[in-house]
């Protein structure tokens, strides 16, 4: 019998990841972790601080050692991603291995709209809607490795909670059915 350890939301920016996660805390009894807020205070400085000081690569380095750190952590959690994290082929299987991932998505319409006045993303300074029509179809098939995929375009978050929450039962049966 093995209980699933990690219930991790990926997506691309603008999905809803953050809030989900809380939703889901609260549902499930469950601690929330994002990732964006755990490498910030693992680097001591803002998002747009480490791209602009250390660069991207850096960033994902962070991001990759931050992954590691929380889904090896041996309690339960929820663990909001941050976008970009499913750029690396090893951040992925470490994903699997170590949870059940549920991608977020949505409309590129949606996801401007939600974006836009946004300043804390370095990847969509400028025109932010060209940024994300060029990053999306960069990782269109990013977030395609995940266990199960939601679009949040039209829900609601406790819509997409519940959804989750129901997803998240079946596969704690599945995994301790003998
Ligand atoms: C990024 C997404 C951001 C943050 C960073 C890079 C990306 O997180 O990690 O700005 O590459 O998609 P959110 O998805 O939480 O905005």
């Amino acid at each position: 019998m093995e209980i699933c350890k990690k219930l991790i939301l990926i997506g691309f920016m603008g999905t809803g990841k953050s809030s989900v996660a809380a939703g889901l805390s609260e549902a499930l009894s469950m601690p929330h972790l994002d990732m964006d807020a755990e490498i910030v205070s693992s680097a001591g400085l803002s998002i747009p601080e480490i791209f602009a000081q250390q660069g991207e690569q850096a960033f994902r380095t962070i991001e990759t050692n931050v992954l590691e750190k929380l889904l090896l952590a041996p309690d339960q959690a929820i663990i909001a991603t941050g976008g970009g994290a499913v750029l690396k082929p090893y951040n992925c299987e470490l994903m699997l291995q170590h949870g059940f991932v549920v991608a977020l998505q949505a409309s590129e319409q949606v996801i401007i709209s939600r974006v836009q006045q946004d300043t804390g993303r370095p990847l969509l300074q400028g025109d932010v809607a060209e940024r994300v029509r060029t990053l999306m179809q960069t990782r269109a098939k990013a977030y395609d490795f995940a266990h199960m995929s939601l679009d949040t375009s039209a829900l609601s978050i406790p819509q997409v909670v519940s959804e989750i929450v129901e997803a998240w039962h079946i596969e704690a049966a599945r995994k301790t059915s003998p």
